[in-house]
This record gives structure tokens, sequence and C-alpha cells, in this order.
């Protein structure tokens, strides 16, 4: 039985949804309350039984290798200060995975970020996430659902979502046949098509566990939707050759590469917080009866 070992995620894009505050900051590292995206994923990996990950990286992104580093100075001033919670907290996200990092050296596109990862994942099948959904469940992360499906399946799996007609040309869709609730399987699938051309509303979210044939079609394929080497394109090539699946998974998704989904999660986690809770809650309050 194949098991899932390794996790990629790739944090090289640009970040233009963000400007101007993505200029010289990678977008992966802008806080949701007081922890940065990319952590809140990194976590999930970990909480889903994988420990090692790699980061796919490109240039302004130095802050994200740092933040997973140790932070010596930081370390001795908190350590001099006696601020002990602090220190154990800034100590325990360097030791959280074994994370590596690799540089896509162009913005190639999705597809060629994750073929960045062949080296580190070899022959097996491994996990991506993408940074810009963060999905929340208290009972099983997203990740660890789609783990135990794929140890079922033993196939590549994707996690689905359905979306209104609006926003089909955001994701990449599915043309696929129900296999029982809440699994499909794959016939097609097409990148960011216009609405009229969707052949269905099950848009892929930012998680996959994919099998590592995925690389040699990656390698192969030119580019697609925006001129971009798509990871789609390359899915779509796999499903024709072997079985490939879409799962919906429990939890409530997040799209933080987006304004309002970033603002959202950034009210909702707060919300969820002891230390913040009752005094942003007030303050809702307080503005909310100023504007109705
Ligand atoms: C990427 C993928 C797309 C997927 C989406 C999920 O698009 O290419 O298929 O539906 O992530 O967030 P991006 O949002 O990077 O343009």
């Amino acid at each position: 039985m194949k098991r899932i070992k390794k996790a990629v995620i790739p944090a090289a894009g640009l970040g233009v949804r963000f400007l101007p505050a993505t200029k010289a900051q990678p977008k992966e590292m802008l806080p949701i309350v007081d922890k940065p995206a990319i952590q809140y994923i990194v976590e999930e990996v970990i909480d889903s039984g994988i420990d090692e990950i790699l980061i796919i990286t490109g240039r302004n992104k130095h802050s994200i290798e740092d933040h997973f580093d140790k932070s010596l100075e930081l370390e001795v001033r908190l350590k001099e200060t006696g601020k002990t919670p602090l220190l154990e907290m800034v100590q325990s996200i360097s030791r959280l995975a074994h994370v590596c990092f690799v540089r896509q050296k162009e913005p190639l596109g999705l597809g060629h970020a994750v073929q960045c990862a062949r080296r580190f994942v070899g022959n097996e099948p491994f996990a991506v996430l993408l940074g810009d959904d963060i999905v929340v469940n208290d009972k099983q992360p997203c990740l660890k659902q789609m783990i135990e499906m794929y140890n079922e399946v033993q196939s590549t799996v994707i996690a689905v979502m359905e979306v209104p007609e609006k926003d089909v040309a955001k994701y990449g869709i599915l043309d696929s046949t129900i296999e029982r609730p809440g699994l499909f399987r794959v016939r097609d699938l097409v990148e960011k098509p216009a609405p009229e051309k969707a052949p269905s509303r099950l848009a892929i979210m930012g998680r996959y566990i994919i099998e590592p044939r995925i690389f040699s079609i990656l390698a192969e394929i030119g580019p697609g939707a925006g001129g971009e080497i798509q990871l789609t394109d390359a899915l779509k090539v796999l499903c024709a050759e072997q079985p490939v699946f879409g799962m919906t998974f429990e939890g409530k998704r997040y799209d933080v590469g987006d304004k309002l989904g970033y603002l959202q999660a950034t009210v909702e986690f707060a919300l969820k917080r002891p230390d913040l809770r009752e005094g942003f809650q007030r303050y809702l309050k307080s503005i909310n009866e100023g504007l109705s």
C-alpha cells in the first residue's frame, strides 16, 4: 500500500491580487490575525501526519525561509527578558517539521512550480497544498480527509467544492461522474473556463494528492490558460491514463488570496481567539450599530 509522506507547498506566485502589500513581501507571509498565512498551511500538513515539507519559493520570498528557521537574536532577547511563552512559541515554529525550500527561477505557472518538486518527491504519491486556500475543520484537517481517501482508492485525489456559476472562471473545473456521495471520478478537467463552457460547477480547491506520473506529463505539456504551465492541464492528461478522483471535504474554506476572503478569514479567526473574542465582538457590534 502506498502512503503519503511528503507535501509540496507552491509559494512562488507574484501576489498580484494583493499589491501593493506584496510588492516587497510574499503574500504567503501576510498575517491572519498574528500568524502568517503559510503557517496555517504547514500546520495542516503536520496535523495530517506529514512532516516532510517542500516549499517552492521564488524571488522576494526570503522571509518565508526565515520564518521557519531559528531566530537566534529574537530568542536570546526573549530569554533575557523572561518572556518564556513567547520564546516557546517562536521556537516551536522552527521545530514544526522538516521544511525544505527550492526556488522556481521563473514564474511559469503552478504546473511548473510543482515540477520543481520532482527531486524532492521522487517516485511516490505526494500532497500539494496551495497557500491561497485555508480550510478550517475542528474534527479533521482537509488534507487528512484526503489521505484517508487516498488510502482507500490508491490513486490521485483532488479536493473539490461546488461554486456558483459566476465563479467557475476562477478555478479548474471538473467533468466527472459520481462514484458515491462526495466522490467523483474525473473524466476531464478545464482550467478557468468561461461560465457557458464549464462542464460543471465542481471546482478544484487548493489541495491535491497526486501520483508521481504527473512529473513526466508536466515535462511534456506546453503553456495553457494565461500562458502558464497549468497543473490542471497535466491532471487532464493523467485522468485519461489512470483513475483521478474529486472529493468534497468537511470544513470551511477561505480564499485568502482574495481581499474579501482574506478579510473574512481575519474576522472569523479573530472571533475564535479566546484572547480577542470579547473585545472584538464588542467592537464589531458597535460599528454595526453605527452603520444601521
Ligand atoms: C489554482 C489552480 C486552479 C484551482 C485554484 C484553487 O488557480 O490553477 O485550478 O481551482 O488554484 O484555488 P489560481 O488560484 O492559482 O489562479
